[in-house]
Formats: structure tokens, sequence, C-alpha cells
């Protein structure tokens, strides 16, 4: 990509989706382009609540554009990997084998699992070429998790390495079609994959993070998906993008949230269109009406994407289109109005309080404006949490059996989306404010505000699980610039 010129690069970091010298690639991968479901991992374990599987990361050859091979790398040779779907305790046991050219890892994200399970540079040695690790953990949460590396892991899951985890467990629903969704996105030119730190326009990389300018469902590009009007859909998604927000929105259609990263919601929420971030899961139930032969684009709409008002936002972009067929009737619609009761626990053990800071030099919106060359030389870019740069940070603290509330605030002006490992929280508030759900999270996005702070309020339980874990923003190239913090809970 070196050979990809200036303007072009401008045009498309101004236009984000904007693919230069070639049309939008069209990865046709099924016939009639379907929406297809991720396979499912296969249980060589007989036991209905031992889920034994393989998995093995290596490059693997696909093709975009028909007639021409890129190579991604992924799990099981499958883009996204493969579905692995679980009961609420189950325990679930995982071969690892790395067959990629570099060392990795995998991180269960979302899963409160113990802590040499989690899969970071705290909790094991990496995994070689050529080499093998055991995983194995009990899943108490029933939600949709996923996994990915979580080492060299803005590359690694740039390159196509993430797969769904659905964790079923009891709840309250009306009977829904239900289906996983894994969101992602990469760039590619003429059907060939661009790796985004190649193409010599760094700092808007160091500030968007990896964002490619083609838009995947479940690997897809713009597939379809044929339903029945008059039925009722369930969506559970994950953005699996290490950077990229979606603004999910079905217009004409509303979209009803039940659950979250953790699980159920306390109650349902309507939305016209929900934001997720970097890491976040949403569960979604969707009544769908149409006439036949209609359709209606299921859209990652217009958003600010993060960052700086020099940064024009997204046009709106079709994710896949759904299709009406036949319809049905007399399918029961009714959601309860209560879901999945939370208490709040007290925080009992203070308030902590967690500051994002960025430098970059020179700033991405004097890149955008011309006054500096894209191609300079010589860029500073460094993403901070209270004043510390990953690796060089002191752990935080908190002790088994106290609760926490976390301040998170941001002094940036671009998103990022919080994740912690293996303990979830509540929050409490957004600059003050309630937020429009109450539901278990791991990840949460901190919103960028031009010249003000924004506080995100948090409140964390360490009912369990000591050992040392990781928090960090989710857009991952910012992990490799910084920020990223250790936790050490103890007894
Ligand atoms: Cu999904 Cu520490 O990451
Ligand atoms: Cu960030």
């Amino acid at each position: 990509m070196r050979n990809r010129p200036i303007l072009c690069l401008l045009t498309s970091a101004l236009l984000l989706t904007a693919a230069c010298g070639s049309s939008t690639p069209a990865l046709n991968r099924a016939a009639g382009n379907r929406l297809l479901s991720p396979p499912v991992a296969k249980d060589s374990d007989p036991d209905s609540a031992v889920v034994h599987i393989s998995l093995e990361a290596a490059p693997l050859t696909v093709e975009f554009q028909p007639g021409v091979p890129t190579e991604v790398w992924a799990y099981n040779g499958s883009f996204p990997g493969p579905l692995i779907e679980a009961n609420q305790g189950d325990r679930i046991i995982v071969d690892f084998i790395n067959n990629l050219p570099e060392e990795t890892t995998i991180h269960w994200h979302g899963v409160r699992l113990s802590n040499e399970n989690d899969g970071t540079h705290l909790t094991q040695e990496p995994v070689p070429p050529g080499g093998s690790f055991t995983y194995d953990f009990v899943v108490p949460d029933a939600s949709l998790f996923w996994y990915h590396p979580h080492f060299n892991s803005a590359e690694q899951v740039y390159r196509g390495l993430y797969g769904p985890l659905l964790v079923h467990g009891d709840d309250p629903l009306p009977e829904a079609t239900e289906r996983v969704m894994v969101l992602s996105d990469l760039d590619l030119s003429s059907g060939q994959l661009v790796l985004p730190w190649s193409d010599g326009n760094q700092q808007l990389e160091n500030a968007m993070g990896y964002l490619g300018n083609t838009q995947l469902v479940n690997g897809q590009v713009s597939p379809v998906l044929e339903v029945p009007s008059g039925g009722l859909e369930r969506w559970r998604i994950v953005n699996a993008s290490g950077a990229r927000p979606f603004n999910l929105k079905l217009p004409g259609h509303v979209l009803t949230m039940v659950g979250t990263d953790g699980g159920l919601l306390e109650a349902p929420v309507e939305f016209d269109s929900i934001v997720i971030s970097s890491g976040e899961r949403v569960d979604l139930l969707v009544g769908v009406d149409g006439s036949a032969g209609q359709s209606v684009p299921f859209l990652n709409a217009s958003y600010r994407n993060m960052h700086a008002p020099a940064f024009v936002p997204d046009p709106d972009h079709e994710l896949f289109s759904l299709s009406f067929k036949d319809s049905v009737s007399g399918v029961d619609r009714n959601i309860p109005a209560q879901l999945n009761p939370i208490q709040t626990p007290a925080v009992d053990a203070g308030d902590h309080r967690f500051q994002f800071n960025a430098a970059l030099d020179p700033r991405p919106a004097d890149i955008l404006d011309g006054s500096v060359p894209a191609d300079k030389d010589v860029f500073f870019a460094s993403f901070a949490i209270n004043g510390m740069l990953f690796p060089d940070v002191v752990p935080h603290q908190a002790q088994l059996g106290t609760v926490q509330g976390w301040e998170l605030y941001n002094h940036t002006l671009m998103d990022h989306p919080f994740h912690l490992h293996g303990y979830r929280f509540l929050v409490e508030s957004i600059n003050g404010e309630a937020p429009p759900y109450r539901g278990w999270k791991d990840t949460v996005n901190v919103p960028g505000s031009p010249g003000g702070t924004v506080e995100v309020k948090l409140i964390v339980p360490f009912e369990d699980r000591a050992g040392n874990w990781v928090y960090h923003c989710h857009v991952l190239r910012h992990v490799q610039l910084g920020m990223m913090g250790e936790l050490e809970v103890t007894p």
C-alpha cells in the first residue's frame, strides 16, 4: 500500500468507507450472498455439562473478490471463528494450537473466569508458533461473549482472529428466531487485504485505530437475510472490530434491547438506533414487518465516529439487507416488562479515578487540513491512563469481597471503549445522568467531547477470582500506544 496516493489516503480518512482506485469489493461467499451463521465448534465431550473443543489459529486464504485470493488469519479455517455454544454453568475446555507465524494467546472477552485462563501477559506465556495451550474454565453467566488474541492484538484481531461464544440460559422472552452476528471491518483494495500499519498514514491510524473500508457481518459484505413478515427475530450481536463503533438501525423498525455484555437487562428498552463500541455486545428483539419483495437495510447509521470535529462522520452504511418473503401471523411479541432484577451493590471500598489522556504530534486535524504532510517521518502518539503508559504501570489494587466505585474521566476528543477483564460492572452514570439501560457490562464507551471532560461512573464488585487482570481501551491500537492498566485483586 506504499503506493496508495496521499490524496487518496486523506479522502479515505475523511470518508472512512471510501475505497480508492477500486470499487467496493463484494464478498459473495454463499450462493445468493445469504447471511450465513458462523459454523458451530464441534464438542467432542459426551458429557452435556462439558464443552470440549479444539481451536487452531492459522493463516487462511479467502476470496473477497472472486478470483483474488487474499490471506487472513483465522480460527479453525473459519472467518470469523466458529461459534462456541455452551449452557450457563458449563465447563469449557479448549485445546488450542498456534499455527500462526508469531506468538499469540486467546482472551475470553467478558467471561468471569479463573485468572489463569484469561489469556493475557499476566496469566500465561504467549503460545509460540507450533505451540499449544489448554484453556479450561466455567461460564457462570448466560450471554454472548467472544474470543480473540491478547498478544499483538491490534494486528491479530484486524487480520481476522475473533469468534463468538454464546452461553445459553433460561430467559422469560417470547420465542424468536435467534441469530448470532459478528460485526467487524477490514481494508480491501482490489480484493486484497491492506495492512493499515503499512500505508504511511500512521497518525490517523494512531488516533482512529485500524478502520477498514469494508464492513462485515459474519465475514460477509452486504448479505441478504430473508425473513417472514410478522415474525420475531432475536439478534445477538458482537462488535468484534478493534476500533470501529457501529450505530445499529433498522429503518421503520424499533429495536428492543433485552440484553447487553453480561446478560439480560433489568427491563427491555426500545431504541431507534443504538451504538455498540468495540468489544460490546447487544441482544435485540426485532418484530419484522414488510410486504413481500420489499427489503430494508440494516444500517451502521451515520455516527460522529468517535473523533475530533475535523473528521467527517461516516455516511449510513448497509450491513445487510432484510428481505421479506412470505408472512406469518399470530407471533407472540409480548416482551415482559421485567427481565432480570439487578441488585445494585453498595460501594464500600472507595471511589477510584481513572483519567484518559492522549498526546499526538502532529495532530491528526493538521494532517487532514494539509498543514502537515501525511507521510511525515516522525510521529509521537501516546494514550495514557492516569499518566501511565503500559507496560510502565503500577497495578490498581482491590480486595476480594469489596465493591469499588470507578470514575472514568475522558479528557480527549475521541471515544475510548473501556474494558475490564474478569469482572463485570454496572454503569451508574454518564456525565451525571442515568445510563439508557441497566445491565451488567464489561465494556462501556467513554465518549470524547470537544473541549470538555466526560465522566462515566461504574460500580465494580470484586466478588471472587483473586489474581492479576487488565483493563484497557478496546481501540486495540490505543493499547499498543499505552492505554492499558493492571489490576491486582487480593484475598
Ligand atoms: Cu476484548 Cu482485553 O479484550
Ligand atoms: Cu482509546
